[in-house]
């Protein structure tokens, strides 16, 4: 039932001749020969009770399925057993049947932050790229969105995924096991495209952007999400070596350098909505994600700073029209 809506979506954005190629990955990615996991995964998504939830709400800060009256207390700890399975969990919150998945981020402080300056979803053709769980993907959904598309290459992100949609079924929402690089060149169908917490992610920045422009269709809006400095330390930091010791951060650009970079990478009214330093309050280890989270990174006498001495997290939300 899923994969034909998916077809009908993307066919009726102009992408049939994509669909062979796109069936082709995903059978070759959901499988346990992708990944040594994916077996564990499985089992842990089969062990998911078979309840149908008495409410779904997808327009609330931690997306709710169900109650926790709709389980006998055999459901509720089958329910809990296999979604810890799936830790650790990032990005959320969710409320699956009354078991609240604090997760590591409050994502939905992001949404909020986001949500009044964007164009409104309402039947839109929505892509998310490195979408996670696809926490923010259902909150489009909630918005109106007629169709959302999340990719994302991390697998346990789409299994976390595949939980949520087990209970609330939607043929209009879809998170895919899928890299950017993965997605045929000039798509130019997508209503709204978002890039949230991946340009800095990206070798080579300004490439990035000219690839979202890509997925656009004409007048279409981006909606970038990255971390940036201060204008006083420079117009892009180069991390040699770890950023808040993440291995993979490439560049992280002042805002007025992002806003440059968009309009010469052919964007139109490229505005930065919000700036927003990353307190410990948004990102934290919690009984759900048990790892190591931002109170880690950063330098314990001056917390301004990361451990390795650069700026501390902060995040900019720019808006942009193709
Ligand atoms: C910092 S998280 C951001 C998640 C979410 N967009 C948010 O803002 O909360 C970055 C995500 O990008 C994904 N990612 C990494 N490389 C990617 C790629 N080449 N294409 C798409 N997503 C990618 C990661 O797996 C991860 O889930």
């Amino acid at each position: 039932m899923f994969e034909s809506a998916l077809d009908n979506h993307l066919s009726a954005l102009g992408l049939d001749a994509w669909l062979a190629e796109l069936h082709h990955l995903l059978q070759q990615r959901l499988s346990p020969a992708f990944h040594g996991h994916f077996q564990a995964w499985q089992t842990a998504l089969q062990q998911l009770p078979a309840v149908t939830p008495s409410s779904i709400d997808l327009d609330c800060a931690a997306v709710r399925v169900g109650q926790a009256a709709d389980l006998d207390a055999a459901q509720a700890a089958a329910l809990e057993q296999a979604l810890r399975q799936l830790h650790p969990w990032r990005k959320g919150p969710f409320a699956i049947f009354g078991v609240h998945i604090d997760t590591e981020w409050r994502s939905d402080w992001k949404w909020d932050r986001l949500k009044a300056h964007i164009a409104p979803l309402t039947d839109r053709a929505v892509l998310d790229i490195g979408c996670g769980s696809g926490y923010h993907c259902w909150r489009m959904r909630g918005a109106g969105a007629g169709f959302v598309m999340g990719i994302d290459p991390t697998l346990l992100f789409v299994m976390q995924f595949a939980a949520l949609q087990n209970y609330i079924r939607d043929p209009d929402v879809h998170v895919l096991p899928l890299g950017m690089e993965d997605l045929p060149p000039a798509m130019g169908c997508f209503d709204t495209v978002f890039s949230m917490g991946l340009l800095y992610h990206r070798r080579e920045p300004q490439q990035h952007l000219l690839e979202l422009k890509d997925c656009l269709r004409d007048g279409g809006e981006l909606v970038l999400e990255t971390l940036v400095i201060d204008e006083r330390h420079g117009d892009v930091l180069e991390p040699d070596g770890r950023y808040a010791q993440m291995r993979n951060v490439w560049a992280i650009p002042s805002v007025p350098t992002l806003l440059t970079w968009l309009r010469q990478c052919g964007f139109r009214d490229a505005r930065c909505v919000d700036v927003t330093v990353t307190s410990t309050a948004e990102q934290r280890r919690t009984d759900w994600m048990q790892f190591q989270s931002l109170s880690d990174y950063l330098d314990p006498a001056a917390p301004t700073k990361t451990v390795e001495g650069y700026p501390a997290p902060t995040r900019a939300v720019c808006i942009a029209h193709k």
